[in-house]
């Protein structure tokens, strides 16, 4: 009687054993590199962040200080970094970039290495700090900061003068990044003097002084590290955009680059995905003269930029009484009550999905229900890789869908993969497009459709292509005709 025990344990072992061995779970397909850092995949995911430009040229009525500006003549009389930081959170804004120091070399907080700076000031008496004041009201908030500094100076007399200005530069990055707490992306702009020609910056000591004060920092300039440029200050990304490319074609301050900054390069060796910097108004400074822009090019400006795999970077600036004008603010509010509208209903939430195949088989992670979830990054519908032709369909269950907007996006923790896709509805080609990356948005040409089936099919892709969210949305500030 043991002894059949004894087999009978045996027997239900090596059935467990089979059992479990079938059920095992298939792992998730390897990487297409180059991929994101962890900084990076963050800052993806914040979508829209915003630029804050203030300084002397905000009382000089300027937007290209000459240095010669006297610090007396920065005066906001109500300064409210609070009211800044406000406005961003009611625009669903995560991160806000200070100009500490613009072109025209005025300092906003008090740095040791040049009086040319709030010190001067009659603001506060000499004992304000501007990047003091965003530091601690963002903080309160639960908002990240960011730090423009000018490598550009027209006022220190060492600009011209490379060992002596580059010291200057590191010991003022130093200041920004010791002192402040959390720093979560820094902006070297490109420009420079016609004055001084053989000015040269020292741009690997610069970045690697960065990088050893702020580990979760993204550098951002012309040529990355981190964040590259989109390649104009319009807002606008190309139609394609990798977020690769090769840096080492890149140099800051070159023209002739713009073309390749705005695509990418479906073969760049580097993650080096693109910001877009636009002002909400005509210049990146505040003027009297000047008014927000409308709500419609505000969008179209998001549809070009986020909608095509970018962060949108909206200067707001500040004015002369040190708070953002309340027509600058209502903006800010339509603009974001405008994107939750169009996007917090997903019309496809209750289609049925269908895929061309599914890594793994039917109970594999990688189902078609993966891209109807909320997780926009980690969870994604792969097909298996014995097939080549990749698509997706969403069908209606009952009511036809009507919709302007399709919105694709990649599971980019593993690379970006899509080259070409094009969507139908009921059999009829509606949309093509090029790349897709962490977002892709079509707004659709002829306004809205109506239909039962929209399938997606991926026509070229780096690798197997993994589609982590689709939706289908009704935007009603678009009207083509
Ligand atoms: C810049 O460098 C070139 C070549 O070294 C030299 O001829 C020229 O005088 C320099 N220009 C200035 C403004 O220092
Ligand atoms: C600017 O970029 C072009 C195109 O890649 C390159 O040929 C040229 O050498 C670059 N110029 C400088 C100054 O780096
Ligand atoms: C970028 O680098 C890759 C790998 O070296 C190369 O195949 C590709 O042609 C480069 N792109 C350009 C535009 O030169
Ligand atoms: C700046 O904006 C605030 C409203 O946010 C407004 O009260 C103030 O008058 C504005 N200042 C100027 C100079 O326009």
């Amino acid at each position: 009687m043991a002894r059949l025990n004894h087999l009978v344990t045996l027997l239900f072992l090596t059935l467990k054993f089979a059992f479990l061995n079938a059920k095992s779970v298939t792992p998730p397909p390897l990487p297409v590199l180059p991929l994101p850092s962890y900084s990076q995949l963050k800052w993806q995911q914040r979508e829209l962040i915003m630029f804050l430009h203030f300084g002397v040229n905000t009382f000089s009525d300027s937007e290209w200080g000459t240095g010669r500006e006297n610090p007396s003549i920065f005066y906001p009389t109500a300064l409210d970094a609070n009211q800044w930081v406000d406005a961003a959170v009611h625009g669903g804004v995560s991160l806000m970039i200070l100009t500490a120091k613009h072109h025209d070399g005025f300092c906003l907080w008090p740095s040791k290495y040049t009086d040319h700076s709030v010190i001067q000031s009659p603001w506060k008496n000499g004992r304000g700090d501007v990047v003091n004041e965003l530091v601690n009201a963002a903080k309160q908030r639960g908002v990240d900061v960011g730090l423009y500094l000018s490598p550009w100076d027209r006022h220190d007399r060492r600009y011209g003068r490379n060992l002596q200005y580059n010291e200057y530069y590191l010991a003022q990055l130093q200041e920004l990044l010791n002192k402040y707490g959390d720093v979560k992306e820094i902006w070297f702009d490109g420009a420079k003097g016609k004055n001084a020609p053989n000015m040269s910056y020292y741009f690997s000591d610069w970045f690697s002084m960065v990088k050893e004060l702020q580990s979760t920092i993204n550098i951002f300039s012309d040529a990355g590290p981190d964040v590259r440029w989109v390649g104009n200050e319009k807002g606008f990304a190309g139609s394609t955009c990798w977020s690769t490319i090769n840096r080492t074609s890149l140099s800051i301050g070159n023209e002739s680059l713009v073309g390749y900054l705005n695509t990418g390069d479906p073969r760049g060796t580097d993650w080096l995905p693109a910001e877009c910097d636009v002002s909400i108004r005509p210049g990146w400074f505040w003027h009297k003269s000047e008014k927000p822009k409308k709500l419609t090019q505000l969008l179209e400006i998001y549809y070009n930029s986020v909608g095509r795999n970018c962060l949108l970077l909206l200067n707001v600036p500040p004015n002369k009484t040190g708070l953002i004008s309340d027509a600058d603010v209502q903006r800010l509010k339509e603009f974001k009550s405008a994107i939750d509208r169009i996007f917090s209903t997903n019309l496809a939430k209750n289609s049925l999905v269908k895929v061309s195949s599914q890594r793994g088989g039917p109970d594999s992670d990688f189902g078609p229900e993966q891209v109807l979830d909320s997780d926009h990054l980690w969870t994604y519908w792969a097909p298996s890789e014995d097939h080549s032709h990749h698509w997706i369909e969403l069908t209606a269950k009952g009511k036809l869908l009507k919709f302007n907007v399709i919105r694709i996006q990649e599971a980019i923790g593993l690379g970006q993969r899509i080259r070409t896709h094009k969507i139908y509805v009921d059999g009829k080609l509606v949309a093509k497009g090029t790349t897709v990356g962490y977002k892709k948005l079509h707004r659709l040409e002829k306004g809205v459709i109506e239909g039962y089936r929209v399938k997606i099919r991926i026509m070229k892709s780096r690798g197997i292509p993994l589609i982590s969210s689709v939706g289908l949305h009704f935007d009603p500030f678009w009207n083509p005709n």
